[in-house]
This record gives structure tokens, C-alpha cells and sequence, in this order.
């Protein structure tokens, strides 16, 4: 049943820490859902950050936020995870897997138990086989996960390439793939700016390969720069959530960059990883298969052999 039809949207957010949050703070802003429940181990600050948002609502519009336990999940539209460890400074994603696994374990049973029905968006990391590990652990359809996957990544990359084309980055349409992490990769080869492809624009522009390759490779390592200087991430990743989770209360139909369930797309299946896909009410509505260069399709296919690697370990 689409969403839409629901007169109360209800989200349950799971990990009220920097992201879970700055997403809070995010859906508030943007009037998203009737109701926000929070949950985290730590009751207390899911109670103070309900009161805090609460103080917001004479400014945006009233809605319900409250602290709330996994049993509220039972009627929600939406469970978005961002609970688990992050990155401490010089660790990747993939460090996280076992602590994090074990987190997510704890969260999904419960959630399922409660006789949720709804559309999981996974957040936390390595999220990519988070994701996975939700479809695993739930026994939902794959159209029901979807993870936050190249999301944040793709953003990224359209700011820099915005900054270097001096265009608005929301007129770029170029796609980082693959695992959310140290793998991913930039997929240049279909990249357009105004329909024009990005690659004869760079020509026409003198922008070398180089530095194309450059613009990759600090989007690729843009975590680390951040997380060096503040300890973590939370606005962009926050920000990403909201949309996409507008794109499933809104029943947008949106194409959006995330962490989705493959049925042989790029060669590939049994795996969630960023690719562009069309999100709406009932979830993951299709993905779009970008067509890639001959280097682009082994950086897929490595890429996704990471991800198997670390899912097989983790999983067994
Ligand atoms: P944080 O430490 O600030 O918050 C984590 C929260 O999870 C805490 O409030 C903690 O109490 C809670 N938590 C821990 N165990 C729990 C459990 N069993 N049940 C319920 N809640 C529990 O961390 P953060 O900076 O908010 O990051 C959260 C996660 O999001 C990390 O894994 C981080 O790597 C990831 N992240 C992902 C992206 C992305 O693009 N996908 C971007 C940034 C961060
Ligand atoms: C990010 C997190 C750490 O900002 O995954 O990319």
C-alpha cells in the first residue's frame, strides 16, 4: 500500500547521535511526516532532543516528535538507522563492520517483531553491507531496504564539479557508484552538465583527466578531511536522508543516487551499492543502470568484490 494514502506519516528514527540528529533537525525544517519518534540507547537524549525539536515548531509547522521505543515502529511508514559507531579519525568504514553489525542486529529484530511494514533507510556504516544485513535480518522484500549508499558521495562530487565548472552543482548530473567508501568511483563517462557530456565540456574547457581524477579522489576522501578536523559528519549525510525520505512519503518517483538491491544490473546481484534508482512510496521502484566505460566497469566490479568479501565475513 502506497504511503500517500495514510493520512498520519509517521517515521521512527533509530540513533539519535550527531547524524540521526542533524536528520531530525532536517525533516522538521522541511515539514516532513506527522509524527518522529526517537530512539536510541540512550533515552535521555532522545527525550532532551524531543523537547529541543518541539521548540522549533511554532517557527515550521506543529507536528509530533517524541522519544519513543521500537514498539512504535509497529504503525511507521519509515525506520531510518543511523545508530553505530563512526569512524574515529584514521579508521575507514569497513573497520566498523563487526561492532556495527552487532548494534544493527539488536535494532532490526525488535523493529520487525513490532509488525512494522513499512520502508527501511539504513545510514549507518559500512552501510552498504548494513544494508544488506537489514534485508538479511528482517526477511523483507529488497524493495523495502534501501541504504544511503553513494548519496552523500554523489553530492560531493557534483559540488566540486559545480566549483570547477562554475555551474550550480544541482545542474550536474554526474553519479559517484559503488561501495560507499574507499572503492567508489566516479562515473565520467555518462556525466552531463546541462545535457552536454561532462568530458567535452572538460576538453572544451582545458580541464585536464588529471584533474577530473583529482575531483574524484578528494570526493573519495572527503570523510577523512572532515572527520580530522571535527570528528565527524552529520549536515551532508542528514540532508541526504530528508530527501530521500521526501522522495518515499511524497511518493516523488525521484532518481536518487542510493545503496540498492541489484537483480543483475551491471553484471551484478546479492549485493546493495550505490547506483542512481527510482524511489517512491512503495520504496525501491527500479535502478538505473548507467551505462560504463570499459575502467569504470572493473571499478564496479572490484568494488562490489569488496563489498561480497566483507559481507561473507561478516555475515558467516
Ligand atoms: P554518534 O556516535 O554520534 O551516534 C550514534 C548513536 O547510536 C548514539 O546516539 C548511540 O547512543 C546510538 N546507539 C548505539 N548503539 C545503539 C543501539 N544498540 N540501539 C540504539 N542506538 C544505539 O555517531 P554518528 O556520527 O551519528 O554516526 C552514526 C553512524 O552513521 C556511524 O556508523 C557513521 O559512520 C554513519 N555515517 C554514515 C554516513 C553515510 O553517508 N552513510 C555519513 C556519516 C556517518
Ligand atoms: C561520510 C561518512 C563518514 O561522511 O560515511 O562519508
Amino acid at each position: 500500500m502506497a504511503v500517500l494514502s495514510k493520512f498520519n506519516q509517521k517515521v521512527v528514527l533509530v540513533g539519535d547521535g550527531a547524524v540521526g540528529s542533524a536528520y531530525a533537525f532536517a525533516l522538521m525544517q522541511q515539514g516532513l511526516a506527522e509524527e518522529l519518534v526517537i530512539v536510541d540507547v540512550v533515552k535521555e537524549r532522545t527525550e532532551g532532543d524531543a523537547l529541543d525539536l518541539e521548540d522549533a515548531q511554532a517557527f515550521t509547522a506543529p507536528k509530533v516528535v517524541r522519544s519513543g521505543d521500537y514498539s512504535d515502529a509497529k504503525d511507521a511508514d519509515l525506520v531510518v538507522i543511523t545508530a553505530g559507531a563512526p569512524q574515529k579519525p584514521g579508521e575507514t568504514r569497513l573497520d566498523l563492520v563487526n561492532k556495527n553489525l552487532k548494534i544493527l542486529s539488536s535494532i532490526v529484530k525488535p523493529i520487525v517483531d513490532s509488525g512494522f511494514d513499512g520502508i527501511f533507510v539504513v545510514a549507518a556504516n559500512p552501510v552498504d553491507i548494513l544494508t544488506y544485513a537489514t534485508w538479511k535480518f528482517s526477511g523483507f522484500p529488497k524493495e523495502k531496504v534501501i541504504g544511503s549508499g553513494t548519496s552523500l558521495d554523489t553530492s560531493r562530487l557534483r559540488v566540486a564539479l559545480g566549483k570547477k565548472f562554475n555551474v550550480d552543482p544541482r545542474n550536474v548530473e554526474a553519479y559517484i557508484l559503488g561501495e560507499h567508501g574507499d572503492s567508489e568511483f566516479a562515473a565520467y563517462a555518462e556525466a552531463t552538465i546541462g545535457s552536454k557530456p561532462l568530458l567535452t565540456i572538460a576538453k572544451e574547457q582545458g580541464v585536464s583527466d588529471d584533474e577530473l581524477a583529482t575531483i574524484e579522489d578528494e570526493t573519495r576522501h572527503k570523510a577523512y578531511e572532515i572527520i580530522n578536523r571535527k570528528g565527524a559528519t552529520y549536515y551532508g549525510v542528514a540532508t541526504a536522508l530528508m530527501r530521500i525520505t521526501r522522495a518515499i512519503l511524497r511518493d516523488e518517483n525521484a532518481v536518487l543516487p542510493v545503496g540498492a538491491a541489484l537483480n543483475g544490473e551491471y553484471g551484478l546481484d546479492d549485493i546493495f551499492i550505490g547506483t542512481p534508482a527510482i524511489i517512491n512510496a512503495d520504496g525501491l521502484a527500479g535502478v538505473i543502470e548507467i551505462p560504463l566505460s570499459d575502467s569504470e566497469k572493473d571499478q564496479m566490479a572490484k568494488s562490489a568484490e569488496t563489498l561480497k568479501q566483507v559481507t561473507k565475513d561478516g555475515l558467516a
